[in-house]
């Protein structure tokens, strides 16, 4: 096993913090300075449609300050698209995205129809330099689909694992991911996995051989309250380190 794996670290949430206010502060760049300096590899942003968190300032902030290390989660929209070619973070997640959704609801459903035009998308963006994941559930048939149609990063979602209402349940989910994990791997993509995960369910996601990075948000930031965000990302990370 390879014992290192990747943390990206989505703070949305200093966001939402920000906007509850309309003030300029919690300072997105102030926080992924910190959590890059601690070892965070990278610092994830959605930047929805609603701005109901990040805005574009903040994805043009993060850009120029680290590009590399910022992976842009977003709706696969030709707005967003043209948003990302202008602002050229490292990587970018595609990811479904509904009005109203309190989250992101699950994987990208990829119907045969939209199969075509998500391709282009892919190659627009990697020939502008961006590596693209794709969001989708556990399943195998999605994760050949993400290879089909040239993604870089498959992330499987963790969404329905983080809610299993009982051990057995949890161990099949994990089983679905470990076996997705596996299949990415021989398809040489990278495998990436996150939504719901916390500080109780993170360790056997971690632990899954050919599990990459792990990107999580809430519940960092949500411990980032009682105990900061230097110490709540240490805490994280000493518990998905396989040493
Ligand atoms: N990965 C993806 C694709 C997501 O959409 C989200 C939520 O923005 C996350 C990971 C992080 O989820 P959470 O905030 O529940 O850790």
């Amino acid at each position: 096993m390879d014992m290192t794996i990747q943390l990206g670290v989505n703070i949305d949430h200093i966001a939402t913090l920000r906007q509850a206010r309309g003030e300029s502060y919690p300072d997105t760049l102030e926080a992924a300075r910190t959590l890059l300096a601690l070892g965070a590899d990278y610092i994830v942003i959605h930047v929805r449609h609603d701005r109901r968190h990040m805005q574009e300032t903040d994805l043009k902030r993060l850009c120029d300050a680290f590009a590399s290390k910022i992976h842009l989660e977003m709706a696969p929209s030709d707005d967003m698209i043209d948003l990302a070619l202008k602002h050229k973070p490292g990587s970018v997640c595609l990811v479904p995205e509904y009005p109203n959704e309190l989250t992101t609801s699950g994987g990208l459903k990829i119907e045969e129809k939209d199969k075509a035009d998500l391709k282009q998308k892919i190659n627009i963006l990697k020939k502008a330099g961006i590596r693209v994941s794709l969001f989708v559930d556990p399943k195998a048939n999605a994760v050949r689909t993400a290879y089909n149609l040239g993604a870089d990063i498959v992330e499987l979602c963790t969404k329905d694992y983080s809610k299993a209402k009982t051990e057995k349940q949890a161990q099949a989910l994990l089983s679905e991911l470990s076996l997705c994990s596996l299949l990415g791997r021989e398809l040489n993509l990278e495998v990436h996995s996150g939504h719901g995960l916390n500080y109780n369910n993170v360790r056997d996601v971690a632990l899954i051989d050919a599990m990459q990075c792990l990107n999580i948000g809430f519940s960092i930031i949500a411990r980032s309250v009682f105990v900061g965000l230097p110490q709540a990302l240490l805490e994280m990370r000493n518990l998905i380190n396989r040493e």
